[in-house]
């Protein structure tokens, strides 16, 4: 079972073994939430110096896919282009889509003169009037599609703004490679530098509902600045799907699966595979 990592791009948050099934939330289907699932993406800034780091091996995956299928791109669920701008690096136009205004904000500072468009709205809305060559969601974007409606929702907009011949990516933690029971006394996942140059100390809890097969972690920021003690409580919410299930939402939808990974590097996919990596058309 996975250990600590980097999490968005990799995996900080992991659960340590807890009786199965003991501390589940109430089963729901699809889950119910108390927030938008936006917290964690209010501060762009150091949502960079959390992530910067993490987010190597897939902009390059994803920047040589771009290369290799050519533009125009759209990147859904895009936040502060961590991804989109080292595609649009490469010379290809990027469109990226999210729906926190923060991130595109932070985005937008961070464009220079490469090829990068920003647009705010929910992906499950998206109606432009352009298609792409290759559309792709990273950073475990897809997890944040929380129901059976939701992820049809998503696919029928690729479907509608991918090209006839175009492709379609993204990548989505494997459930067979986490412990995903949950976690009640908070864990120390990892510490960082933030924008004042204050050490954030990150830790949290998880709670998985098995019916809605929803992971809900809680992740508590605490660090001292000016004497003071503080501390930033965030949730979010995140779907795990098996193969089987992405195969069966694929297909629903007019995909077939062209290549599966179990990481960027292209390391064909094993059981024990932290990610799927899907290549898809
Ligand atoms: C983990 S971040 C990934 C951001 C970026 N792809 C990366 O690799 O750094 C997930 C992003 O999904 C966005 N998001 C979540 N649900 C969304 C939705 N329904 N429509 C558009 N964006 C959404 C969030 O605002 C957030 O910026």
């Amino acid at each position: 079972m996975s250990h600590a990592r980097p999490w968005w791009h990799g995996e900080y948050r992991r659960a340590r073994k807890s009786h199965r099934g003991r501390h589940l939330i109430p089963a729901s289907s699809p889950a119910m939430l108390e927030h938008d699932n936006l917290e964690e993406f209010q501060d762009p800034a150091n949502y960079d110096l959390e992530e910067a780091q993490n987010s190597i091996a897939n902009g390059r995956f994803y920047a040589d896919l771009a290369e290799r299928v050519g533009g125009p791109v759209l990147e859904l669920a895009c936040g502060t282009g961590l991804v989109a701008i080292p595609v649009a690096q490469r010379g290809l136009a990027v469109t990226g889509v999210d729906a926190s205004r923060p991130m595109l904000e932070h985005a937008e500072l961070k464009t220079g003169d490469v090829g990068c468009h920003w647009i705010l709205a929910d992906v499950r809305k998206l109606d432009l009037d352009e298609c792409f060559d290759l559309v792709y969601l990273t950073g475990n974007a897809f997890q944040a599609f929380l129901s059976d409606a939701d992820q049809s929702a998503l696919l029928a907009v690729i479907r509608k703004h991918l090209s006839p011949d175009g492709v379609f990516a993204f990548e989505t933690r494997n459930p067979s490679a986490y412990d995903l029971n949950a976690v009640q006394d908070e864990e120390r996942w990892f510490d960082y530098l933030n924008t004042e140059g204050c050490r954030v100390q990150v830790s949290g809890v998880q709670q998985f509902d098995e019916q809605a097969r929803v992971m809900h972690w809680t992740t508590y920021r605490r660090w001292t600045q000016s004497g003071c003690e503080r501390e930033c409580v965030t949730r979010i919410a995140c779907r795990f799907s098996s193969l089987e299930e992405l195969t069966e939402l694929l297909s629903t939808h007019g995909f077939s699966i062209e290549a599966c990974y179990g990481d960027f590097d292209c390391t064909p996919l094993q059981p024990e595979s932290e990610q799927f990596v899907l290549v898809c058309r």
